[in-house]
C-alpha cells in the first residue's frame, strides 16, 4: 500500500506514534567517556537496538526506522568502517530468527551495492524470510542518504514516464526507498547534536523532532517514553490554525 503524503492529505494523529525514526548517535563518545575504544560503543549500541525494538512492540508502534550507517560514514577510518560492517553481519546472523519468531518484518534501505556480497545476501535472505510479518516493521538505513533516496526515486520516476517534462509528488513518492511506510510521526536523535545529517529529507516534512543528550548505548525504555511523552504534548497542525483543530475535535466529540 502507498501512503498519502502529509502535504497532500492531513494524516490521522494518535497518541502513540505509528512510525518512529531514530538517528542512533553518540556511540563513540559513550565509549571515549569510559576510556574504551569507539567500537565498544558500537557493540553496546546493538543492545540498545534490541531494547528499543522490544519497547516499540510493547507500546504498539508499527514502524521503527534506524539510521545505522550514512552514505557519509565511509569517510571514517577504515578500521572503524570494517568493525561496523562486521557488527551488521553478526547482528543479522544472530537476530533474524528471533525477529521472525516475534512477527517482525525487517527492511534494509540504502545503496546496498557498495556492501560485500556476503552482507548483501544476508540482507536479501532476512528481508525475504520476514516479508510476511506484520507486528512491527524495522527498517535499517545502511549506506543511506536522504539525497541519494530522492535522486534514485527521481531516476526511476523519469524512466517510468518517458517523454514527460513535469511531475507531481504522487508520481515521485512510490519510488522512494520507504514507500511501504507512512511518514515518521516522531524523529529522535540521541547524542546531543541537533541536525538531520542527510537522514530522511523528504519523509520528515511534518515529523515532530526530538533531540536528547543521552548517548545511544544508554537509550532505554524510559528514554523512549520521555520522547513519546514530548510527542504527546505537541499540537500537530499540518498548516492549520490551533482554532481549527479545536473545532475539529469538538465536531468529532473528543
Ligand atoms: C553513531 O555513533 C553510530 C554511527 C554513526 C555508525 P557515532 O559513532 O557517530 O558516535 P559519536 O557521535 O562519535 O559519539
Ligand atoms: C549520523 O551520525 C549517522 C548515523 C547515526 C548512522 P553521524 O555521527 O555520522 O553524524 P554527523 O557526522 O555528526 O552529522
Ligand atoms: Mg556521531
Amino acid at each position: 500500500m502507498t501512503y498519502l503524503s502529509s502535504t497532500q492529505a492531513i494524516p490521522n494523529v494518535s497518541s502513540v506514534p505509528r512510525h518512529i525514526a531514530i538517528i542512533m548517535d553518540g556511540n563513540g563518545r559513550w565509549a571515549t567517556k569510559r576510556f574504551l575504544p569507539r567500537v565498544a560503543g558500537h557493540a553496546k549500541g546493538v543492545e540498545a537496538v534490541r531494547t528499543t525494538i522490544e519497547a516499540c512492540i510493547e507500546r504498539g508502534v508499527e514502524y521503527l526506522t534506524l539510521f545505522a550507517f550514512s552514505s557519509e560514514n565511509w569517510r571514517r577510518p577504515p578500521e572503524e568502517v570494517s568493525v561496523l560492517m562486521r557488527l551488521f553481519v553478526t547482528a543479522l546472523e544472530r537476530e533474524v530468527a528471533k525477529m521472525h519468531a516475534n512477527d517482525i518484518r525487517l527492511k534494509v534501505i540504502g545503496d546496498l551495492s557498495r556492501f560485500d556480497v556476503h552482507l548483501q545476501r544476508l540482507i536479501a535472505n532476512a528481508e525475504r524470510r520476514t516479508a510476511g510479518n506484520s507486528r512491527l516493521t524495522v527498517t535499517v538505513c545502511a549506506n543511506y542518504g536522504g539525497r541519494w533516496d530522492i535522486m534514485q526515486a527521481v531516476g526511476k520516476m523519469v524512466a517510468s514516464c518517458p517523454g514527460a517534462s513535469s511531475f507531481t509528488e504522487e508520481q515521485l513518492a512510490p519510488h522512494l526507498a520507504m514507500a511501504y511506510a507512512p511518514e515518521p510521526d516522531l524523529f529522535i536523535r540521541t547524542g546531543g547534536e541537533e541536525r538531520i545529517s542527510n537522514f530522511l529529507l523528504w519523509q520528515l516534512a511534518y515529523t515532530e523532532l526530538y533531540f536528547t543528550d543521552t548517548f545511544w548505548p544508554d537509550f532505554d525504555r524510559q528514554a523512549l517514553d520521555r520522547a513519546i511523552a514530548s510527542y504527546c504534548e505537541r499540537e500537530r497542525r499540518f498548516g492549520r490554525t490551533s482554532e481549527q483543530l479545536t473545532e475539529q475535535k469538538k465536531a468529532s466529540g473528543c
